[in-house]
């Protein structure tokens, strides 16, 4: 098995008494216990020590010295003071610890300096406590590392208890001696089995009333991802969404969301009976690319809307748009509004300067991460960050409970663990990598000179070109338009031919995904199976586009009454195939959702209009394989749920 390295920087402008300790130090670690690698070098100067920080992934810690450094102005002679590069250090890299080495005369001011600043302790020069000093280091660089959950799952795995207790297999008892299923208890590995637990295991915590292990794992994932609060969710991004939501939303309360959001957010606002301000996301319509909303639209739906509680933004969107969300979060504030930013797409930005600032930097009230879909957890593993100063924690309780299962997957509560101390550790440094690999991934397809990857340019929208969007280099958004295959048989010639998965496409575009997890192999292999399709020399076909989403029209009603009245099914089309007045002006009760590109049409309780029956027929009635979530079959007659008119009367009207 692989051994962590650990390194500690000591930076001290005097080489001889930097070589004392950096000796010293050696020495303590070799002769003390050191399960951590931990291993101590050297640097006089802030330049260089600047330079071993962005260098070196396997750093842990450092120690400044003050005296050599002056503390609290730069003087000619010095780079930098003291306090100027613990600031430094500390916005590149959040997770390092940092210490500072004082000289007695002086502690008081310097203490008082550094007051403020994210400085974990302290060491007296003149005292040179070698072995104290690597005590101390050692036990804070452990303590970053701990995984309080998975540690106490394995120990009671390998307590080995007798269970009898859910769930039914009883430890994989019940299907290993089966002549039946075996195979799926050897395929999936014995402690799959093992580590699947109850509520019953006391020792293991309980999700809805964490006091013990999970509590501690989550506190630790605060501090790591820079909140005050963290709390695991077992149902995806998509229940963490809805629970902030409904934490946030009485029934009739003002949320201002992009209607580009993910469908699990439209699902909160049923869930929540909120009152939705749509605002419409920017639209590339070259590469049918739905972008981040406007700047403009959201400040003055902002100024419009103060009574809002809440707004919602998608940052990165899954095209790796980011937003400048500080400005947003600013003018939210000032009316009282809370910020909520679905990161789905981007629970690894704390751990690499080059995605930051995260959104709880930029000063969001709270942040919902799918962890699994971009660090190390299992599928379904995701996190809420709270920052929000008023947060009320029983009413959030209370929401987190209504839906959490009370027999939550254990090994995704400690894969959630793992995740994190990964993150930590090593986040800095498999980043790098990533980020290494994306940009050669992107010089080698653009050197097959017939796939091209899209910039930041090329994929903003109009309408956003000055509202400082940058771009997350980790999707990687290719024009296949010259390759002369359809989207379709170029994804199936990746797979069955090369196989290769990507991520998503539109008619003239694939996205493909580069996470902690790429390797310089799967690059090879691409650029391989892209270089061959490109010199196959194909003549471009023509490629078909779906026409543009019809903008929102009105909400006739809160979408939570719409949903819940019976309604009645109407067909789009007549026995003629020409489209059903009847349908027009109508409320719908449900949410449609054309997918691609998955926003939706119509939400419950909003009208219906001419345009938007023209485009689902359109949809319906072009070649190309597209789900239309929501509609109804009537036999063979595709169907909305609309709203009786007696319905109508009954309820209350907000547009
Ligand atoms: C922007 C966004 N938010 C939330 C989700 C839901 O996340 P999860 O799959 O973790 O439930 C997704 C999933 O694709 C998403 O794209």
């Amino acid at each position: 098995m692989k051994k962590p390295v650990s390194r500690v920087l000591i930076i001290n402008d005097e080489p001889l008494v930097l070589k004392e300790f950096v000796k010293g130090l050696n020495a303590a670690a070799r002769s003390l216990d050191n399960p951590l690698g931990i291993a101590f070098s050297g640097v006089t100067t802030a330049r260089e020590a600047l330079a071993t920080i962005e260098e070196d992934g396997d750093l842990q810690a450092v120690v400044v010295d003050d005296k050599l450094y002056t503390l609290n102005q730069k003087s000619p002679k010095k780079e930098m003071s003291a306090l100027e590069l613990v600031q430094r250090v500390t916005r590149f890299r959040p997770e390092l610890d940092v210490y500072i080495l004082i000289a007695q005369e002086h502690e008081d001011e310097i203490v008082d300096a550094l007051f403020a600043e994210a400085v974990d302790g302290y060491f007296y020069r003149e005292e040179r406590d070698y072995r104290g000093m690597y005590r101390i280091l050692n036990a804070q660089v452990q303590e970053r590392s701990r995984t309080p959950f998975y540690d106490q799952l394995k120990n009671y795995v390998w307590m080995a208890k007798d269970s009898w207790h859910t769930p039914g297999h009883s430890s994989g008892e019940s299907l290993r001696g089966s002549p039946w299923v075996n195979d799926f208890y050897d395929f999936m590995g014995e402690h799959i089995f093992d580590a699947d637990l109850s509520v019953s295991v006391k020792m293991l915590d309980s999700l809805m009333e964490p006091t013990g292990v999970i509590a501690e794992a989550q506190t630790i994932a605060a501090k790591a991802f820079g909140a005050r609060r963290t709390f695991f969710a077992t149902n995806g991004t998509s229940t963490s969404n809805k629970v902030i939501f409904q934490t946030l939303l009485a029934p009739g309360e003002k949320l201002l969301l992009d209607r580009n959001c993910h469908k699990s957010v439209h699902h909160g606002v049923v869930l929540s009976g909120g009152h939705p301000i749509y605002l419409d996301s920017s639209i590339n319509a070259k590469y049918s690319l739905y972008g981040p909303v406007p700047k403009k639209t959201i400040l003055s739906a902002i100024r419009r809307h103060p009574d809002a509680q809440a707004i919602i933004l998608t940052s990165c969107t899954y095209d790796g748009l980011r937003y400048d969300l500080a400005p947003i979060v600013e003018a939210a504030h000032a009316k009282g509004i809370k910020v909520i930013v679905d990161e789905a797409w981007y629970g690894f930005a704390r751990f690499h300067p080059a995605f930051r600032p995260t959104a709880l930097e930029a000063g969001a009230d709270y942040a919902t991460q799918s962890t699994h879909k971009v660090l190390s957890a299992f599928s379904q593993a995701s996190m809420i960050h709270v920052n929000d100063p008023g947060f009320n924690e029983h009413l959030f309780r209370e929401n987190f409970n209504m839906h959490t299962s009370t027999s939550p997957q254990y090994s995704m509560i400690a894969s959630l663990d793992v995740a994190r101390k990964q993150a930590v550790m090593e986040g800095y440094k498999l980043l790098s990598r990533t980020l290494a690999l994306s940009q050669e991934l992107r010089a080698q397809i653009n050197s097959t000179g017939v796939f091209r990857v899209l910039e930041l340019d090329q994929l903003l929208p109009e309408e956003v070109r000055r509202d400082n969007i940058l771009l997350d280099p980790t999707k990687v958004t290719v024009d296949i338009a010259s390759c002369g295959y359809t989207v379709e048989d170029l994804q199936r010639e990746l797979f069955d031919r090369y196989n290769i998965q990507v991520e998503k496409s539109t008619f003239n575009t694939l996205t493909l995904l580069l996470t902690i997890g790429t390797t310089r192999s799967k690059v090879s292999r691409l650029y391989d199976a892209l270089m061959r399709i490109a010199r196959e020399g194909r003549a471009p076909r023509r490629l078909y586009r779906f026409p543009e989403i019809p903008g929102f029209t009105r909400l006739r009603f809160l979408p939570r009454d719409a949903f819940y009245c019976g309604g009645e099914l109407v067909p789009l089309v007549d026995e003629k195939d020409n489209i059903r007045r009847d349908l027009l002006d109508r409320a719908c009760a449900d949410q449609i959702v054309p997918y691609p590109p998955g926003i939706p049409v119509l939400v419950p309780g909003q009208v219906i209009t001419r345009e938007i029956v023209h485009y689902l027929v359109g949809l319906l009635r072009s070649q190309k394989r597209v789900e239309l979530h929501g509609i109804v079959y009537d036999g063979y007659l595709p169907c909305l749920r609309v709203l009786k008119p007696a319905e109508e009367r009954g309820l209350r009207r907000i547009g």
